[in-house]
């Protein structure tokens, strides 16, 4: 008798989403933290940014390297987005059925999937217009070119939305991934999936204070500094190195 094949392509579409998921939850929870060097100093935020310009390791920067690793991202989160496309609601029935089905069971778990629907559909946009940016000048990070940007180019409020939107997304996607890969099935689900929802919470509120706190310093820097030399990416480019 001839069998019939399985399709597995929804399987693999899934797989690949919690993936690519999983690197980008990854490297915004790297990312938040490098960026907040700027709120132990100007300089640390200098030093962060000529590491990843390979200053290092090759003793001079390339800020290539940064257009190849914002390059890299993009394609991550292309394909990531491109997977979810089929989640979404895609005509006005499907819509509101939803909505009745959220409202009506007034159940949590449903709530955290509308809001990753939401914030993934804005960081189509929002997401975009940044990794373009660090793709095309990728040079202009630093302490006080990132200010500029921030202020002068009016960058803010971007960062203020995509900020709230990629903290949220990631680590309600974090937490939904834990749960549909089976990491809550310990000896009462019930107080395991709890446990995780806190920790979901404390890393939501923990993140976005931290952002919050480095975008403050960057609008602050961006307001005082005085540019009407050209946009520098700190002092003379080059600070003073110890052991060089
Ligand atoms: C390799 C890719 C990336 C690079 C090199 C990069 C670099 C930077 C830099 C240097 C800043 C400081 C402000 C500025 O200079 O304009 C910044 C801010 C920010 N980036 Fe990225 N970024 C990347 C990818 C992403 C992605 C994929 C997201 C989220 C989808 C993201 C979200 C943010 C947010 C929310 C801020 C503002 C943070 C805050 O308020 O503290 N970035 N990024």
């Amino acid at each position: 008798m001839k069998q019939e094949k399985l399709d597995k392509t929804p399987a693999r579409l899934d797989f690949t989403q919690s993936i690519t998921g999983l690197i980008l939850a990854i490297f915004i929870m790297g990312h938040i933290l490098f960026e907040a060097s700027i709120l132990i100093s100007k300089e640390m935020m200098y030093k962060v940014t000529i590491m990843f310009e390979g200053y290092y390791f090759f003793g001079e920067t390339y800020p290539g390297i940064i257009s190849f690793l914002a390059g890299f991202i993009f394609v991550i989160f292309i394909v990531h987005a491109g997977i979810a496309l089929r989640k979404f609601p895609d005509n006005y029935r499907q819509h509101m059925a939803m909505k009745r089905h959220t409202l009506g069971m007034k159940h949590e778990d449903t709530y955290l999937w509308i809001i990753q629907l939401s914030t993934g559909f804005l960081m189509f946009f929002i997401g975009s217009v940044h990794l373009y940016m660090m793709i095309a000048e990728p040079s202009d990070i630093g302490p006080y070119a990132s200010s500029y940007r921030v202020v002068h180019e009016m960058l803010a409020p971007l960062y203020f939305l995509l900020l709230i939107s990629v903290i949220t997304h990631a680590f309600i996607g974090l937490y939904r991934l834990a749960l549909k890969w089976g990491f809550m099935e310990g000896k009462n689900t019930k107080v395991s999936r709890a446990r995780y929802k806190l920790l979901m919470r404390v890393f939501i509120v923990v993140y976005i204070l931290v952002g919050l706190a480095s975008l403050a310093k960057y609008i602050s820097i961006g307001l005082e500094h005085d540019y009407s030399a050209g946009v520098k990416k700190y002092e003379s480019q080059t600070i003073k190195m110890e052991n060089h």
